[in-house]
């Protein structure tokens, strides 16, 4: 059997595999079935990530312009149960039904039939099931912090978990990973980091081996100071931001600056490299500050250009500076396409910079919210 890096072949090439996959036998074309009254019902917890090298810009069917890498979350996460039985109606191409804490949510179904109609061509089965998502965060709605990474991930490793209860070859571990990966991708790039423990790296980098741009893979390796790494997330502005990463990451074709920041961002992740092994928080912390602040400029630079960052943001930057200058404390910040502001810190500073935050950065969050993370192991099989 051909493994997932099939991928990386022609179309026609990845589509043969798909169907082999999910037939269990090599050029039939036999669907998965469930026979009609049946369910199969998985649940799926995957966290958020935040990145380091940013990925901003993309190509054609949801490539990035460049590689990134992420630290992958813990405490921010998306739960989600998926059923699935025969569809018992042909009134629509997609039969989807979402629940978000137990509450039925048909504005979310757009975005997962869109997402559906993307993947479709490697899942051709979605149009003969229905599916029913519950979905749960454990980060507040509308407190800022974008779902897309944990959803998505979440539903792609329920549907790659439904593949292989029904496919007479079996996935191995790492195959499930990157086939969810792949299909997480498609639904939102960030959202391709999400599964994998520590630390992730999605677009093709010399540096590391078997990156791609279909799919993201695991960073081996990272010095143990990183693994126990904290991230304090500062709710700075709650709510939907003015404007969304999918316009972001489109003002970059024709950018003025797109070509450099590209090539500065490979570059970047080749220093990053060496430190993710080395384990120099502070050339991680300032790298960080820098990828964070050049994504913020591509923004102010585009045309239209905007601003994403809120008076508190900046207010929070100058603070994590001046502690870092006048007490040498190891706390850096990152920041996503909005407005709130990640701290990151070692284990080792966690007293000194919670109480730091409690002083100087809590009166800053809208109404003095924030949420402790921590760098995490990854999605996980609920059941
Ligand atoms: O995955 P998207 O399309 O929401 O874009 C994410 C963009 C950033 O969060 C700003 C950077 C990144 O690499 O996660």
């Amino acid at each position: 059997m051909q493994n997932i890096d099939t991928y990386c072949l022609c179309r026609e090439k990845r589509k043969h595999y798909i169907y082999y996959l999910y037939s269990g036998k090599k050029n039939s074309m036999k669907p998965i079935t469930i026979s009609q009254g049946h369910t199969y019902s998985t649940t799926w917890s995957s966290p958020s990530n935040i990145a380091l090298v940013k990925y901003w810009g993309k190509k054609g069917e949801q490539i990035p312009a460049n590689p990134s890498f992420s630290f992958t979350l813990d405490k921010c996460k998306t739960t989600t149960t998926l059923d699935i039985s025969p569809m018992d109606t042909c009134e629509e191409e997609y039969s989807v039904k979402v629940y978000l804490n137990d509450t039925c949510e048909p504005s979310f179904v757009p975005k997962i039939k869109e997402f559906f109609a993307r993947i479709k061509q490697y899942a051709p089965y979605l149009s003969d099931y229905s599916f029913t998502l519950h979905t749960a965060n454990t980060f507040p709605h509308s407190s800022g912090i974008a779902s897309s990474a944990s959803g998505m991930s979440a539903l792609a490793l329920c549907l790659v978990d439904f593949e292989n209860a029904f496919s007479a070859v079996k996935m191995s571990e790492s195959q499930m990973k990157h086939r969810a990966s792949f299909y997480a991708r498609l639904g939102s790039g960030s959202a391709s980091r999400s599964i994998y423990p520590v630390g992730a790296v999605w677009g093709e980098h010399p540096s590391y081996q078997n990156s791609s741009d279909l799919y993201a893979v695991e960073v081996e390796g990272i010095h143990k100071v990183f693994t126990t790494f904290l991230d304090t997330v500062l709710l700075v502005e709650k709510g939907k931001k003015s404007v969304s990463s999918t316009i972001g990451h489109a003002l970059m074709k024709g950018h003025p600056y797109a070509e450099k920041r590209f090539l500065q961002a490979n570059e970047n992740m080749n220093i990053l490299h060496t430190i993710l092994q080395n384990g120099d928080v502070n050339a991680l912390g300032t790298l960080t500050e820098s990828e964070a602040l050049t994504l913020h400029a591509m923004m102010m630079t585009a045309s239209p250009y905007y601003i994403l960052f809120a008076p508190a943001t900046i207010a929070a930057i100058n603070e994590i500076w001046a502690e870092r200058k006048n007490n040498g404390t190891q706390v850096y910040f990152t920041l996503d396409a909005g407005a709130n502001v990640h701290v990151l810190y070692p284990e080792s500073a966690k007293d000194t910079v919670r109480t730091f935050i409690d002083e100087k950065l809590k009166p800053l969050c809208a109404g003095g919210a924030y949420i402790h993370d921590n760098v995490g192991g990854g999605a996980e099989k609920i059941s």
